[in-house]
């Protein structure tokens, strides 16, 4: 057994050899756009916060370059320029990264939904009380393509700030609004309340773009984001409102053997498979895996002789590897859609 774990062990340092070489993050955010980011250190935004401990997490040195992100184009520039190597907060959507040859995207780290705000007292508990409301809502946002979807009657602003002003001043009866931002205001404005739509559909993953010529860049964030969602994100959610906490992209949390399972597959296998298992240039999409539970044993117990898959047979044990192969299984039926 011990001779085992020491055989791991060297395999952990080697794939954190890779992970060394991503020095430095910089990351592309607004100076003044909470709950995202903010040019404050006693108050950063839950972006920079989870931007940061990704860093931390790959022994990178970490900063900020601070730019209005009102205008995309000039915020992809910056990162086209190299003045940044990383933008939080992207949706992962195709409406979003079709055309963007020049980026590539990480895996989610936080989902953002369409959540309802309204007085705490009458407070609208589902979407049917919101019948016979008048609604307010942000112009050309996916809140807003909502509610006039579902037909309530609704008015429109112009910012997040108008929205919350009417909703304050009672001028509408409730808001819809996305759940940062819905959240952000709650916490500072007791009174309300938010009620989730619980419409999975609409649920927007967010992640982050890299520059395409950084593909190592991505594979380094998309194993920090993991690493960083094990040790837990909600510390820095809860700062920056009670909506986001409830948004971690998994929200079932693994069993132990499977976190066990998923922590070996990180580190012995997600080099070559990715960390996704879908497969990198130098190894087949293990999603896709025709075979059986048993076959899956046999091909990692055995390796395929004259190639980089080498045999595991003494390094893992018969029974972790059928585990890794159920973790893979669920990658496949839920995070792993986008
Ligand atoms: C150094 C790179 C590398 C590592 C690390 C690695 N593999 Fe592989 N793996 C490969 C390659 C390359 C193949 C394709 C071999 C071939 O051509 O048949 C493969 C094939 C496989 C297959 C068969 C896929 C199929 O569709 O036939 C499975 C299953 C598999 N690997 C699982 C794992 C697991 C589980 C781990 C971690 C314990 C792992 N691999 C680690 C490179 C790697």
């Amino acid at each position: 057994m011990r001779a085992v774990a020491l055989a791991v062990a060297i395999l952990v340092v080697a794939t954190a050899s890779i992970d060394a070489e991503v020095r430095r993050i910089r990351l592309c955010a607004d100076p003044s756009n909470l709950p995202f980011s903010a040019r404050d250190a006693a108050e950063p935004g839950f972006e920079v916060e989870i931007a940061r401990a990704l860093a931390e997490s790959l022994g990178a040195d970490f900063s900020v370059h601070w730019l209005s992100t009102a205008r995309e184009i000039v915020v992809l520039r910056q990162l086209a320029e190299d003045r940044c190597n990383l933008l939080m907060g992207v949706p992962l959507t195709e409406r979003f990264t079709d055309g963007k040859d020049g980026l590539i995207f990480s895996a989610p780290y936080y989902v953002m939904r369409q959540v309802v705000v309204s007085p705490a007292l009458g407070a609208v508990r589902s979407p049917d009380d919101l019948r016979g409301k008048l609604v307010g809502v942000q112009a050309m946002t996916l809140s807003d393509h909502m509610v006039f979807e579902r037909g309530y009657p609704r008015r429109i602003y112009l910012s997040p700030g108008e929205t919350f002003t009417a909703l304050l001043r009672g001028e509408v009866d409730a808001i819809v609004m996305e759940s940062p931002l819905a959240g952000w205001f709650v916490k500072r404005n007791p009174g309300f309340r938010v009620t989730e739509l619980n419409e999975p559909t609409r649920d927007l993953k967010i992640g982050a773009a890299i520059r395409s010529g950084d593909p190592e860049l991505k594979d380094a964030v998309d194993r920090a984001i993991v690493k960083v969602q094990e040790r837990g994100l909600s510390d820095i959610f809860a700062r920056y409102g009670p909506t986001l906490a409830q948004a971690a992209p998994e929200s079932s949390p693994l069993s132990p053997d499977l976190r066990a399972a998923r922590s070996t597959y990180l580190t012995q296998c997600s080099q070559c498979h990715g960390t996704d298992a879908k497969g990198t240039a130098a190894a087949p999409n293990l999603q896709a895996f025709k075979g059986s539970e048993d076959d899956f044993v046999r091909v990692v117990r055995n390796g395929r002789a004259g190639t980089a898959m080498t045999p595991w047979k003494g390094l893992i044990s018969d029974d972790d590897i059928r585990v890794i192969g159920r973790y893979i299984k669920l990658l496949s039926t839920s995070s792993g859609r986008q």
